[in-house]
C-alpha cells in the first residue's frame, strides 16, 4: 500500500524493472510479460518508460501478451487496446515488434485467435510475470462477473456496467463502446508464475475488499488471486478505504 497514484505506479514500475533485469533474459529465453490497459496502469508505464530512456531497463528480450481487446473496433481506433498499448508503452521503449502479442479483435475465426494465443503463450513456456487492473465489480481482464476461475482465452460479453464504465473513452456514449471482447481467461493470468494487480482510487475499494477479504468466488474474479502461490497488489490509500 502506497499513499497516492504516483507512488504506486512508481513502486510497480521499479519492481518490474528489477524482476526482468533479475532474470537476465536472452533472445533464446526471454523475459515472458502480461499488460493490462486502462487507467490504472498508466503511472506505471511512464515508470517503465523513463526506466528505460535512463538506461536501467532493456524491453529487447522481453515478450509481451496483452490481457484483451475490443471485438470489431478498427485496430487504429485511438481506443483500441492496440493503440492505447502502442501510445503509453510500445512507442516508447526497444521491444521488437515481433515480440508484441495482442488479440486480434478482428479475426475473421475469433475462437481460432483466442486458442492460438493460449498456444503462443505455452511456447514461451507460460507468463513470468502478469500485469493487471481491475473494475469496480472486480473483474480482471474481461473476466465479468461469473467468469469461471478456470477459464481460457475466449470471447465475453460485456457486462452494463463495464460498459458503462468503458463509456468515458467513448464520448460518454454507451452505443459506441463495443459489446464484446476477447479477454485471457481467469485461468490464463493465475497461471502465470507471478501476478501484479493495481489498484487505485476510492471506486475501487469495493472490489478490493471483496478481492482481498471476501471468498474466492466467479463473482469477483479478482478473489481467484488468494489461490495464487505470487500474487501482489499494489494499491494506494484510497482503494484501501473499506479494508
Ligand atoms: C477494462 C479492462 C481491464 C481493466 C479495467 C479497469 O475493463 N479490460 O483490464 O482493469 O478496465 O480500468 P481502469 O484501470 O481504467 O479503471
Amino acid at each position: 500500500i502506497e499513499p497516492n497514484y504516483d507512488l504506486m505506479s512508481q513502486w510497480a514500475a521499479n519492481y518490474v524493472v528489477a524482476k526482468i533485469n533479475a532474470a537476465k533474459p536472452t533472445a533464446e529465453k526471454p523475459f515472458v510479460l502480461g499488460l493490462p490497459t486502462g487507467s490504472s496502469p498508466i503511472g506505471m508505464y511512464r515508470g517503465l518508460v523513463k526506466a528505460y530512456q535512463e538506461g536501467k531497463v532493456s524491453f529487447k528480450n522481453v515478450v509481451t501478451f496483452n490481457m484483451d481487446e475490443y471485438v470489431g473496433l478498427p485496430v487504429e481506433h485511438p481506443e483500441s487496446y492496440h493503440s492505447f498499448m502502442f501510445t503509453n508503452l510500445f512507442n516508447h521503449i526497444d521491444c521488437p515488434k515481433e515480440n508484441i502479442h495482442i488479440l486480434n479483435g478482428n479475426a475473421h475465426d475469433l475462437a481460432a485467435e483466442c486458442a492460438n494465443y493460449e498456444k503462443e503463450i505455452e511456447k514461451f513456456g507460460g507468463i513470468d510475470l502478469f500485469l493487471g487492473g481491475i473494475g469496480p465489480d472486480g473483474h480482471i481482464a474481461f473476466n465479468e462477473p461469473g467468469s469461471s476461475l478456470t477459464s481460457r482465452t475466449r470471447q465475453k460479453t460485456l457486462t452494463t456496467d463495464t460498459i458503462i464504465a468503458n463509456c468515458r473513452f467513448f464520448d460518454n456514449d454507451v452505443n459506441q463502446v463495443p459489446k464484446t471482447a476477447l479477454t485471457v481467461g481467469v485461468g490464463t493470468v493465475m497461471a502465470a508464475k507471478e501476478v501484479m494487480i493495481l489498484v487505485n482510487g476510492h471506486a475501487k475499494c469495493r472490489a478490493l475488499q471483496a478481492a482481498v477479504e471476501g471468498s474466492v468466488n466467479h463473482m469477483w474474479t479478482i478473489s481467484a488471486l488468494q489461490m495464487h502461490q505470487h500474487g501482489i497488489i499494489v494499491a494506494d490509500d484510497a482503494a484501501c478505504d473499506e479494508l
